[in-house]
């Protein structure tokens, strides 16, 4: 008998708040038809005056933990993958902790910009197997948008405000391999972080700061580190892609994924896309995609789903787990 964590529920929100291509064309020189043609973006959502990170993050949480049939009293555990704290300090995942009312346990953030959905579910996965809690809510929440340059063509057309949210809990199991939450491959490299960065923070400039990024060489080592993570989760157990039943990437680019597909013989058909509705909401994507795939009917209970995220750092992973 071993300890592996298994999802119960899987949850989401978006703002109200709707940008279009159309939108942005007449804030910068953009056209809907070269959004579309590069991306595959149509939309964005964007958070209201006033509402915070811990605010997404509390209403995708809710969403997951009802999906689970579980209430916050459940939960000893939050990790919150997020690159758009309320504030710089306390941990947002605190401020979730108190919106949730759960008075005991422990919650706090991870900070790996795109991939931080999967550093947050390894890690909470790593806390559950080794015993040290029974009932984590994993969640990936952004208000992206407040980062960005609106006068940057090359980048605030990319981004959106939103949060995904996951149920983990720990069982004793004695049953296959390839149940649960099954492996995870997190890597970094901090000598490309010029690539992809916000220009402040605290200890550096004092401000906040704006995205910077050269989109095209990001793309390449998008493709190149993703690919290889696919590798090495199906490296690790065995699997091959024909044992995947969907594909749950991080939505930054169309292209991207059809790029990781093509090179990974990944069938069209078994990818998830949802960054058409929401674009690239950091380490709310992939959450937001399963959680999609989810309630829509397509992935269902039993169905081995492969997720795949790079970002920031660079920052990227894969992890592969049953539902
Ligand atoms: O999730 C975190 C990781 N981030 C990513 O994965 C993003 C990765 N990168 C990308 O998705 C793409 O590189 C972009 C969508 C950002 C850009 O697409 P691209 O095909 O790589 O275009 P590019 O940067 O090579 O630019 C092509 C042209 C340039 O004009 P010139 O120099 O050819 O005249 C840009 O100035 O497109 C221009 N351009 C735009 N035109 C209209 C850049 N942004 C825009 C825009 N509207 N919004």
């Amino acid at each position: 008998m071993a300890r592996r964590s298994f999802i119960r529920g899987t949850g989401s929100y978006l703002p109200t708040k709707v940008l279009t291509n159309d939108d942005l064309s007449k804030m910068v020189d953009t056209s809907h038809e070269w959004i579309v043609e590069r991306t595959g973006i149509h939309q964005r959502h964007i958070a209201a005056e006033g509402e915070m990170t811990s605010d997404i993050a509390t209403a995708a949480a809710r969403d997951a933990l009802a999906a689970a049939g579980l209430t916050p009293a459940d939960l000893d555990l939050i990790v919150l993958g997020t690159t758009t704290p309320d504030q710089t300090f306390p941990a947002t995942a605190t401020a979730v902790q108190a919106k949730l009312g759960m008075t005991g346990g422990a919650a706090f953030d991870v900070q790996a910009v795109c991939s931080g959905f999967l550093f947050a579910l390894s890690t909470a996965d790593s806390m559950l197997k080794q015993g040290l809690f029974n009932t984590a809510v994993v969640i990936g929440a952004e208000t992206f948008t407040r980062l960005l340059d609106w006068s940057d063509r090359g980048t605030c057309v990319l981004f959106g405000d939103g949060g995904g949210a996951v149920v983990l809990q720990a069982e004793e199991w004695d049953g296959a391999e390839d149940e649960g939450v099954i492996t995870h491959h997190i890597r970094t490299d901090g000598t490309k972080s010029d690539l992809l960065y916000v220009d402040g923070g605290v200890s550096s400039t004092g401000t906040i700061g704006h995205v910077r990024m050269e989109g095209n060489r990001v793309f390449r080592h998008a493709v190149a580190n993703i690919s290889a993570a696919i590798q090495a989760v199906l490296d690790d157990t065995g699997l091959t892609i024909e044992d995947i039943d969907w594909f749950v990437p991080h939505q930054a680019n169309k292209r991207i994924l059809d790029a990781v597909a093509k090179k990974m013989n990944i069938h069209e058909d078994k990818v998830i896309i949802t960054v058409d509705q929401h674009a690239n909401t950091s380490a709310a994507s992939i959450p937001l995609a399963l959680n999609h795939a989810v309630r829509t009917g397509r992935a269902k209970k039993g169905d081995l789903i492969l997720s795949e995220a790079m970002g920031g750092g660079f920052s990227w992973g894969a992890s592969l787990f049953r539902l």
